[in-house]
């Protein structure tokens, strides 16, 4: 018998049906298509109607994945859920979701490393298949943005960006190479660039936790230096991909499909011309989903593979960056 490998056996996504055209929102702030299309990428992206949290879009997501692996809740021994908008402070997002597929006492792990959080949470399923913790994990990255943006001229260089979405793998542990699996993943962290991009209030620093000055300063909406950010996304992104690749003998020729994190198409054009990939290799969904953070590369990853831009045998490099700062590299062997 073979070694243990983490085969991605389903992929899902759900997205909110409500359509928000960059248009759409001049009903709230002075901006326009253009601004927003020509920097980000970005035409329009679904936001939720009414009150529903990560955990409502997650479950449909999530069925998805199971069926396409033709399994059911019961055959999951793990549940990972990466988001940075949680339904609720605490408990996480993953009990919910737990609950609501009925799932029984099975571990329900959230993991906040926001844009990155998806491939933290497929090297965390990884690793537990791969030391007999877990034999099939349900790894989910979703997000609802909308509730927490300022849709005022304050806010408008953040509240444009970001859209809400779910998007879902089950990951299996076999000792049969064929078929999609897990090869490695390399993150990273640096706490130190925490203040370009977060979101602070409620905070347990401060008694209480958010008062009425609070609200009206705005601190309870995401600020970001969008310049500091774009920066390091462009040399951090094409670093690790190239380590990732070179440990595991490979170069960026051997890239068939690379599916980014989708904070803005710029970034991403810039990413693939570094790596040389050439653009049609490139999976890009901005321009109607938005970034919607952990959700981004489980949706275009779900996307990629029903248009059948992901065939059998290729090597898929999954690549991300976010607030955090975190970012890291996935390579997948479809
Ligand atoms: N509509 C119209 N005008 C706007 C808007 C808007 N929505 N937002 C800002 N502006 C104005 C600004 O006020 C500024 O006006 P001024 O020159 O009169 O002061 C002007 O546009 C230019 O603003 P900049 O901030 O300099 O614009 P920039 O060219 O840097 O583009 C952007 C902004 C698109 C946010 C860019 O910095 C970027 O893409 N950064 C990366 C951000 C990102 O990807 N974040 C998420 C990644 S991490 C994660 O996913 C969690």
């Amino acid at each position: 018998m073979g070694s243990v490998v983490s085969r991605i056996t389903g992929t899902g996504r759900h997205l909110p049906a409500r359509v928000v055209r960059n248009d759409d929102l001049r009903a709230w702030m002075d901006t326009s298509d253009d601004w927003i299309a020509t920097r980000t990428g970005i035409r329009e992206r679904r936001w939720v109607d009414g009150n529903l949290g990560p955990a409502d879009l997650a479950e449909p997501a999530a069925r998805a994945a199971l069926d396409a692996a033709g399994c059911t809740p019961a055959d999951i021994d793990l549940l990972l859920f990466a988001t940075l908008s949680p339904d609720l402070n605490f408990p996480g997002s993953g009990c919910l979701l737990q609950a609501r597929l009925g799932m029984g006492t099975v571990p329900a792990l959230d993991l906040r490393t926001q844009c990155t959080g998806f491939l933290y949470g497929l090297a965390t399923a990884d690793a537990w298949i791969r030391s007999g913790m877990a034999r099939r994990v349900l790894v989910v990255g979703a997000e609802v943005h909308s509730s927490g943006l300022d849709l005022s001229d304050r806010g408008r260089d953040v509240a444009v960006l970001f859209g809400d979405g779910a998007g879902a793998v089950v990951v299996e542990a076999s000792t049969d190479t064929e078929g999609p699996r897990v090869i490695d993943t390399l993150l990273h962290a640096d706490g130190t660039g925490a203040e370009l991009l977060m979101l602070e209030a409620p905070t347990s620093r401060m008694q209480p936790r958010l008062t009425v000055e609070m609200m009206a300063e705005g601190r309870h909406y995401p600020k970001m230096d969008g310049k500091g950010v774009y920066r390091h996304a462009v040399a951090r992104m094409p670093e690790v991909a190239r380590a990732l690749l070179s440990r595991n003998g490979l170069t960026t020729a051997d890239v068939d499909v690379l599916v980014p994190h989708q904070a803005n198409r710029r970034i991403n054009e810039r990413v693939a011309q570094a790596l040389d990939i050439p653009e049609n290799r490139v999976v890009h969904t901005i321009e109607q989903w938005g970034n919607t953070t952990a959700a981004s590369i489980p949706t275009a990853l779900d996307l990629a593979v029903e248009e059948g831009r992901i065939q059998r045998g290729q090597t898929v490099l999954l690549l991300a960056f976010g607030a955090g700062l975190t970012w890291g590299a996935s390579l997948v062997r479809w």
